[in-house]
């Protein structure tokens, strides 16, 4: 079993931590809930739900937090990153109250459960500045502030920049913001749950999720959970079809950690208001002589830049004119985010399956508050107890003020399946880089080919198997990724994203002698598909 979620770049988190392992699910068990998902979202809903008494299981298709969880800048904000003013207009002031509200108690619930379970994961509690882009748009400040003293948060202020060094013009500074190492909270709070009893399940991709009296998720090799609740904590929802991605948007992240004299910056979470914006944060305990500035942004959608890597080249040039202290990059890594039409995550229970199926997405920049506010959201909900916060989050909810998003998005989405149209040439393969990948038309087929790094090309069909998408080659994160709805394949086909369940269809091609000699593969060859 590959336990391994093939990304090739690695998050200062992955670099610096590891998480346990554990046994593949076989066979049946029946527990009181199911969580689908091994990483933040998953696992403290797992830890949630255990302490209010049920018994759990969780499942997850690689090794734990090897997803989206391994890939934040693991910031915890009152902030947020749609801003106060837009969600006060698109939901109402008593909604932006909440909002506020839930995002301070999923912070003191992440300290509650440290100090609780003495969990060493370098948190630390810290001040964040949010800065305008430029000197033209301070007036959003402003305007930000008021949205957020009626939101409750009267604390925050207007500032000078603790920057010296960066003209950013005056900040909102919010005090009480939380940073940590995910992977070593998470890998606590992993052992707490199995030394209470309960059950955690790694390589185990599952293929159904059934709601209803006779709830279950089953696994591709047969496995089943039986269960009363089923919590789908994978990023986005495996176990929807439809309703939700039509909600929600993909967008990739870029994130690079620069090398920098200790102490040269003053240790806080950073933020701008362009779109799409700009994290920063600071790490003093990776390095013991320095200090390590991790900077994100330069977001786009999903499968919809053609080099995602030169993503990296603009987000090293903005840090490096800001942030003149900069040395060695150490890291640099991508992950991915999902855009909700209005702002707000979705989390409760799943549109379609109301009863016992729940969802926690459309988490935004904001994944690990989100998560946590999910988590604790769902435990209410499955054991009965009201949540101020539910309508708020409730995936089922149609916002009209959004509609113009809502449409944009998805005129977007149509306008991808015009790739079944293009004329996308093929290549000469033996120009094609080792380790690349490309996709091209053969009659009414879009192949998707990848050679190795000796020179092997391997064909799929690069239909995405939710929706039909056509994928696009990521040479950041060497993957098939579906500019659709956000579905990612490693090189060679595998499902590392939903929402699709399956891989890519493999295409057996090649010229039976080059496929017999595993040699280099003649740019002619003809193609044939093998049968499944
Ligand atoms: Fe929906 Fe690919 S993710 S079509």
């Amino acid at each position: 079993m590959n336990l391994v979620r093939v990304s090739e770049s690695k998050s200062v988190w992955t670099a610096t931590e590891f998480m346990p392992k554990f046994s593949e699910l076989t066979g049946k068990i029946d527990v009181d809930v199911c969580i689908v998902g091994g990483g933040i979202a998953g696992l403290t809903s797992a830890y949630l739900l255990q302490k209010a008494g049920l018994q759990v299981c969780v499942l997850e298709a690689f090794e734990l937090s090897s997803g989206q969880t391994a890939r934040t800048t693991a910031h915890f904000t009152t902030a947020l990153d749609d801003r106060y003013f837009a969600i006060a207009k698109l939901h109402g002031h008593e909604a932006a109250k909440l909002a506020a509200e839930s995002h301070r108690a999923a912070i003191e619930k992440v300290i509650e459960i440290v100090n609780n379970e003495k969990i060493e994961c370098d948190l630390e509690v810290l001040d964040g500045y949010l800065f305008a882009d430029s000197d033209s748009r301070e007036g959003i400040l402003d305007k930000e502030l008021r949205a957020i003293h009626k939101a409750g948060l009267t604390d925050v202020e207007i500032t000078p920049s603790p920057l010296e060094f960066f003209n950013t013009g005056p900040c909102l500074k919010f005090t009480g913001q939380m940073q940590l190492h995910p992977l070593k909270y998470l890998k606590a709070l992993a052992k707490v749950i199995v030394a209470r009893g309960g059950h955690i399940f790694t390589g185990t991709h599952v293929s159904q999720v059934e709601g209803g009296k006779s709830a279950f998720v089953k696994a591709d090799n047969g496995a089943q959970v039986n269960c009363a609740s089923i919590v789908v904590a994978t990023n986005t929802p495996v176990n929807d079809l439809f309703t939700i991605h039509t909600k929600q948007a993909p967008y990739r992240t870029y994130v690079l950690g620069f090398q920098v004299p200790k102490d040269s910056i003053p240790k806080a979470l950073y933020w701008d208001t362009l779109d799409p914006y700009h994290y920063i944060r600071l790490s003093q305990t990776i390095g013991e002589s320095f200090d390590v500035l991790l900077v994100g942004g330069e977001d786009h959608k999903t499968g919809q830049e053609d080099v995602p890597s030169h993503r990296f080249s603009k987000l090293e040039s903005w840090t490096r004119e800001r942030f003149p202290m900069t040395t060695e990059i150490l890291y640099k890594w991508s992950g991915q985010v999902m855009e909700p039409v209005d702002g707000m995550a979705f989390l409760g229970r799943n549109p379609l399956d109301a009863k016992n199926v729940y969802v926690i997405t459309g988490d935004s920049g904001n994944g690990m508050t989100h998560c946590t506010i999910g988590a604790m959201l769902i435990t209410d909900q499955i054991m009965g107890r009201t949540n101020p916060w539910e309508k708020l989050y409730d995936p089922s909810r149609i916002s009209i003020k959004a509609a113009r998003e809502f449409i944009r998005e998805n005129a977007n989405v149509a306008t991808q399946y015009a790739d079944w149209f293009s004329a996308k040439k093929k290549p000469g393969f033996p120009d094609l880089a080792p380790n690349s990948g490309s996709v091209y038309r053969e009659g009414v087929k879009m192949i998707a080919a990848y050679k190795d790094e000796v020179g092997n090309v391997e064909f799929l069909s690069a239909a995405c198997p939710h929706l039909a998408g056509v994928v696009t080659w990521n040479d950041v994160e060497k993957s098939w990724d579906c500019p659709c709805h956000g579905s990612r394949f490693d090189k060679h086909g595998k499902v590392i994203e939903g929402p699709a369940i399956k891989d890519l269809k493999p295409l057996t091609i090649l010229n039976r002698e080059l496929s017999a000699q595993k040699t280099r593969l003649l740019p002619d060859s003809p193609l044939t598909e093998r049968p499944m």
